[in-house]
């Protein structure tokens, strides 16, 4: 009795606080529903923070009405930028590292992976929903030759980059350990950490790897009203990529970086099958140049590739959006190389110091949120019917990762290799970019480079492809990220050999078997 009139008052209040919020529809089927769904209801309600709802929606809808058009959009100054391409294509300019550089900040980032100081953070929050796939995106298998997930190919990588880091590390050291915290959100929580239980971790310790799941946010009508996906559940979504901020405050990753020693994270993104997990050249890059937030960026060689740029907007770092820029203004060259101006292409793959993680909390309150309008299936408030739309009926509010730019006091940037880092599982099958078959061609061709740079032959593929329509349809090239990260270790079973295809390579046992004279 006593629990039933302290509930009937807990609804009582909840519902007060709803309504002066302008937000009173969400009680508006209650009184329908049975015992466990009011109850579930009131859960989910208890958690929302209807007021801070409004207020992200307040200055969202301000932001996006804002003009950015005065703003004055720069290209990188070269204090805060370097590129490792060191191929023909790359007009010379003094922005070129030499090779030196390269393993000089390599060295640095094995070193630093052997004395445990660095781990990774990845970013599995989204739902995927151009892929289509019903699973989370890290499980999709993009039809290698060993089925591999992408959860398994960036397993390995670690593992083997532990494996190389050990020879960097004091003889009486313990184990390298490069710990692996994977952001999940609501949709992709348990079925993430199932598929991890199913594979056995893919050969890691389960004990240094952490899931941790990302905030949510109610979905909006357009005009700012929660939608309720059923009479008794409100319609959330992840907060973004950018969720990751608050969610390691709130999650105790931070404390765990600290209790283990970690001075630095390598973030990247579930979709990328080439991602070089902890890459060190990359960590060593940015450790080198004292960075706090740092940012590997692809070169952008057509103007009108529709993706966003890493550059100074209004005087503080940013990327700004291919939509938010003139024609004349993404066009420019600079005079010095012939390069485009805004040439530095975002991945999403991210350096962070612990101490910059520790410090968001200081400027959160100053973070954008952006409107991703969608089609959220909806139950209609005024019949109760459940609608499931086919243009966007309303706004999911998201926070973007590089929305801290701003707030670096340490800026870097670093420009990679597209082929070698960047091709994103973004559409689904048969759309033909940035989709399974490209991510599986692109490995592919990947492995191929890896022989032929070590001197060897792929069997009936041309010598130093550089392009990955130069393969044969029916060439079946793995090698297992467990054999080689980036290449290296090839060299010695391969150089002046041939390697007959098809091969999934496992172990050098495997490369030796299918290399022969
Ligand atoms: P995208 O913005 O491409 O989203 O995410 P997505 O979920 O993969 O795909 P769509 O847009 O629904 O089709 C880029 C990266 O950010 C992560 C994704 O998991 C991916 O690694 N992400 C995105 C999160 O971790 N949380 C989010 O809320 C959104």
């Amino acid at each position: 009795m006593t629990i039933q009139t302290e509930t009937l008052s807990q609804v009582e209040t909840l519902k007060t606080k709803y309504e002066q919020a302008g937000q009173g529809q969400v009680f508006q089927f209650y009184d329908e529903l049975n015992v466990e769904e009011k109850a579930r209801l009131m859960e989910q309600l208890l958690e929302i923070d209807v007021e801070r709802v409004n207020s992200i929606y307040q200055k969202a809808i301000q932001a996006s009405t804002v003009s950015h058009h005065n703003e004055q959009v720069e290209p990188l100054t070269k204090d805060v930028f370097d590129t490792i391409l060191t191929d023909d294509e790359q007009p010379t300019n003094s922005r070129k590292r030499k090779y030196k550089d390269i393993q000089d900040w390599e060295t640095l980032g094995l070193s630093l992976i052997a004395k445990n100081q660095v781990a990774v953070i990845l970013m599995a929050g989204g739902q995927g929903t151009r892929l289509g796939s019903s699973a989370p995106k890290g499980c999709y298998d993009i039809n290698l030759p060993s089925k591999k997930s992408l959860f398994q190919l960036q397993a390995e990588r670690i593992l083997r980059l532990q494996e190389v880091a050990q020879q960097y590390a004091l003889p009486q050291q313990q184990k390298v350990i490069i710990p692996w915290y994977i952001m999940t959100s609501g949709p992709t929580h348990q079925p993430t950490v199932d598929f991890f239980k199913q594979h056995q971790f893919f050969g890691l310790d389960e004990k240094n790897i952490t899931f941790f799941e990302q905030g949510t946010l109610p979905c909006l009508t357009m005009d700012g009203k929660i939608i309720m996906e059923s009479k008794g559940k409100v319609a959330i979504a992840p907060d973004g990529n950018g969720g990751i901020y608050a969610a390691v405050q709130n999650k105790g990753v931070i404390e765990d970086l600290k209790r283990r020693g970690i001075l630095y994270t390598h973030c990247y993104c579930v979709d990328n099958c080439l991602a070089k997990v902890a890459d060190p050249v990359f960590v060593g890059y940015c450790v080198s140049k004292e960075t706090d937030c740092g940012v590997k960026v692809v070169r952008k060689t057509k103007p009108d590739e529709p993706v966003g740029v890493v550059c100074r907007r209004g005087g503080r770092y940013g990327v700004v959006e291919y939509s938010e820029i003139s024609k004349e203004l993404s066009e420019k060259r600079d005079p010095e190389d012939g390069g485009l101006m805004l040439r530095a292409a975002n991945i999403v793959n991210h350096f962070f110091s612990t101490a910059f993680l520790e410090r968001v909390p200081e400027f959160a309150g100053e973070l954008e949120y952006h409107i991703a309008k969608k089609k959220i299936k909806h139950v209609d408030i005024s019949t109760g019917e459940t609608v499931v739309p086919t243009s966007n009926s309303g706004m999911k509010l998201e926070c973007f990762v590089f929305d801290v730019f701003p707030f670096s006091q340490h800026f870097s940037v670093l420009e990679v290799d597209r082929k070698e880092e960047f091709s994103p599982l973004k559409n689904a099958p048969g759309t033909g970019v940035d989709c399974p078959e490209t991510s599986r061609r692109d490995l592919i061709s990947q492995h191929i480079r890896f022989v032929q740079a070590a001197g060897g032959t792929v069997k009936g593929v041309p010598s130093h492809i550089t392009d990955a329509s130069q393969i044969p349809d029916d060439c079946h090239l793995e090698i297992s990220p467990w054999v080689s990260y980036a290449g290296e270790g090839l060299s010695d079973v391969v150089n002046g050999k041939v390697v007959v295809t098809p091969a999934v390579i496992e172990t050098r046992q495997d490369l030796i078997k299918v290399t022969h004279h």
